[in-house]
């Protein structure tokens, strides 16, 4: 199904969405996806495009459920992969969202009869079906694995090696909507002013950590007072403690060295004084990176380049702090992206950890004696994270892991919550 033949003729959010899948199981990125079939459809007013983006995001939250429902539906496989697509957005809407359900199975029927005529008897026959029995539906899907957790099985397995009776509420929380939290411009505003211009708004909030506000719901940015001026920008609130376990003091030199969009850099130009080289290997993304300084009128340095190739960029000057925000699976921020569990293999994860290895060293060779390193991602995956951590250590005699502590964490791993994300934090320090 091409955008332009969609243009010509889809009236519903529904058609949208299946397009959506469709390009994202197919390899591509799902918000990459959801703005190009959002722009491709300007008649559509802002709450459909809430709409369309609720049921792409919940039709892949919960794609191993819906998958399992409409197997145990079928009696044999779809061969027309659209029809299928769009019985699964079917069934996410029958299942998860308000719209009436008559009109769903009414819309999916038509536009199946305007697409394939022999199939529609078929698609009202599984709609009908799944609301007639959906609890016992839906309780043969809860007895399989991937049809209970809604991950691919390796995803399933690689979290139960490791967090064993944890796992399941790991999983759960992957499948939560996710909070929106603000982080306060400290250099402008502070995080008890900005709360109350919130209520002054009647958006209710409240303060998590120094400099994070927890939104009751989410809001659109536009809605967030001064956020065009750079009072606020959103970022979890997991994701704030990292300029605080860097330890900086003004005056610093310091590398974020894989930057983009900018969320970290921004935090720690807005607690301190310091002179911050900004890298990313993408120069697109880094263009991300000065729209968000430049919005929060915050300066640095920003420069392409290969964190793990530092002799194509690096001046020969040391670092006091580094900051290594590495690559990884995003495992600990899935609710965000749930296109991701369907998207990620379980051979890349060897890949990123080779990746994260060799960024980790060539960065260690920028700091200078006595400097701290602290390593992130947002990752849950222990090969991922201690493990990069251990194996660098057993390599590098002159570097000492230093102990971090908040609220919740176990060694340097946060778990995705309600109040925050599932990220990973090591900091390391050099011989003097
Ligand atoms: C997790 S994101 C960083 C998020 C960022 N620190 C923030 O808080 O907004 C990882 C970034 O690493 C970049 N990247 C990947 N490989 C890289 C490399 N070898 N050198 C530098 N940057 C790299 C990606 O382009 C991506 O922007």
């Amino acid at each position: 199904m091409a955008i332009a033949f969609l243009q010509a003729d889809m009236d519903t959010i529904q058609q949208a969405a299946v397009l959506v899948i469709s390009q994202v199981l197919s390899g591509r990125n799902l918000n990459q996806v959801l703005s190009e079939v959002t722009n491709s459809l300007p008649e559509l007013s802002s709450q459909q495009r809430g709409a369309l983006q609720d049921i792409s995001y919940g039709t892949l939250r919960f794609y191993g459920q819906l998958s399992s429902v409409l197997d145990a539906l079928l009696n044999k496989p779809l061969q027309d992969l659209q029809i299928r697509f769009l019985l699964l957005v079917a069934l996410y809407q029958l299942q998860y969202s308000k719209a009436a359900q008559y009109a769903v199975v009414d819309f999916a029927v038509n536009t199946v009869r305007k697409r394939n005529p022999a199939a529609s008897g078929l698609v009202n026959a599984i709609l009908r079906n799944f609301i007639r029995n959906k609890n016992a539906l839906l309780a043969a899907a809860e007895r399989t694995e991937v049809g209970r957790y809604s991950y691919p099985k390796w995803w399933i397995q690689e979290i139960r090696s490791h967090y064993g009776e944890f796992a399941e509420a790991i999983l759960l929380a992957g499948n939560q909507h996710p909070p929106m939290t603000l982080r306060v411009n400290h250099k402008r505003i502070s995080a008890l002013e900005y709360l109350s211009l919130l209520t002054e708004n009647a958006i209710p909030a409240r303060i998590i950590e120094p400099d994070a506000i927890l939104l009751e719901r989410p809001v659109p940015v536009e809605k967030l007072p001064g956020f065009i001026d750079g009072l606020v920008s959103v970022q979890d609130a997991g994701a704030q403690y990292a300029a605080s376990f860097l330890d900086i003091q003004d005056g610093m030199r310091v590398l974020d060295a894989c930057a983009a969009p900018g969320g970290k850099s921004a935090h720690l130009l807005e607690t301190s004084e310091i002179k911050l080289l900004a890298l990313d290997k993408d120069a697109l993304r880094l263009e991300r990176v000065r729209q968000n300084l430049q919005r929060l009128q915050l300066n640095a340095t920003l420069l392409a380049g290969d964190a793990a190739e530092p002799a194509a960029w690096w001046d020969g000057q040391p670092f006091q702090r580094i900051l290594a925000d590495v690559p990884c699976s995003a495992t600990g921020v899935v609710r965000r992206h749930p296109d991701i569990k369907w998207l990620r293999r379980a051979s890349d994860i060897e890949g990123f950890a080779q990746q994260q290895k060799r960024i980790l060293t060539s960065l260690w060779s920028l700091l200078e004696p006595a400097g701290k390193l602290l390593y992130v991602t947002c990752s849950v995956l222990e090969r991922e994270n201690q493990q990069i951590i251990e194996d660098f250590l057993s390599h590098h005699t002159s570097a000492t892991q230093l102990p971090l502590e908040a609220t919740g964490m176990k060694q340097g791993q946060l778990l995705p919550n309600v109040l925050h994300d599932g990220l990973f934090y090591a900091l390391l320090q050099k011989q003097n």
